[in-house]
């Protein structure tokens, strides 16, 4: 799917699995990507030593309040002379915690990650975009839409806020041609998983046996959606949340 020349595009969260493949795809054409990570500054290292046709630089920090948002999308737009697209896969669980013993440490700092640092990226980019138009894409998870996992609440909140906020933004955005979208990954075999909701090998096999489609997802499955929303093939869509889940809960 060819994304357009010259276009100056930021990716929060590409040291991760999904992140990161998005990064490879589209390091092949002839743009500027900031990529941006939290912990995981190696894993982008590595990649951008190695010769690509994209002009490619790397953003850290937390994403979690409006302050360190705004900080991120500043320093993007001062490198880039500007953003045209902003591709939203940060995410995290702080601690996966029954529904019964959740703290509201932990419900807060997970709204806050997954919640209100990604609104206030949006908002920032967007104010930039007002100018000529431009792409939001956010990622929610399919579960939001049916009540989240009991170890994970905050977290299936925060994701269901986003879907809503990727409609009320698509609306707000409309009239200056910004396109906000959603995908909403079901079970994609990324370290997600393993790292951050500490299932073990059977636990991940059990859950990729209860896809209809009888696999977990690759990145390659989310990631493609991504491209194609980017894409001229993208252009007459926006405010759709959409599910890459292999027909799970159909
Ligand atoms: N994999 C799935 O099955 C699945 C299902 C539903 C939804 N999703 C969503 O898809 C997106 C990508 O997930 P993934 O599978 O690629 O997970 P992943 O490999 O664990 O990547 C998570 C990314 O989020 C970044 N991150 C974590 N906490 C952050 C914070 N406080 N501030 C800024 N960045 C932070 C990580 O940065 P560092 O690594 O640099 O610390 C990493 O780049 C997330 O929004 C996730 O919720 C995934």
């Amino acid at each position: 799917m060819d994304i357009e020349k010259n276009k100056k595009i930021l990716i929060i969260g590409a040291s991760g699995d999904l992140g990161f493949d998005l990064l490879k795809g589209l390091s092949d054409s002839a743009v500027t990507i900031g990529v941006h990570c939290f912990h995981n500054k190696s894993r982008l290292e590595k990649f951008i030593e190695k010769p690509h046709a994209a002009k490619i630089k790397i953003f850290s920090g937390d994403v979690s309040s409006q302050g360190s948002s705004q900080k991120i999308i500043d320093a993007f737009v001062k490198w880039a002379g500007g953003i045209d697209h902003l591709i939203q896969l940060s995410g995290a669980v702080q601690k996966p915690e029954d529904w019964k013993t959740l703290t509201q440490e932990q419900w807060d700092r997970d709204i806050a990650v997954n919640l209100t640092g990604p609104y206030f990226l949006a908002q920032q980019a967007m104010n930039h975009m007002l100018k000529h138009g431009g792409k939001v894409i956010f990622t929610s998870t399919a579960s939001a839409a049916h009540g989240g996992g009991g170890n994970s609440m905050a977290y299936g909140a925060a994701k269901a806020g986003i879907e809503c906020i990727t409609k009320g933004l698509a609306r707000q955005g409309a009239p200056y041609n910004i396109l906000v979208n959603a995908v909403a990954p079901g079970f994609i075999m990324t370290k997600f998983h393993a790292d951050q909701m500490k299932r073990t090998r059977e636990d991940l096999k059990k859950r990729g046996d209860l896809v209809p489609l009888k696999r977990a997802g690759e990145a390659k499955d989310v990631t493609g959606i991504i491209t194609y929303l980017l894409s001229k093939s993208g252009d007459f869509v926006t405010g759709q949340v959409i599910a890459v889940s292999g027909g799970d809960w159909l």
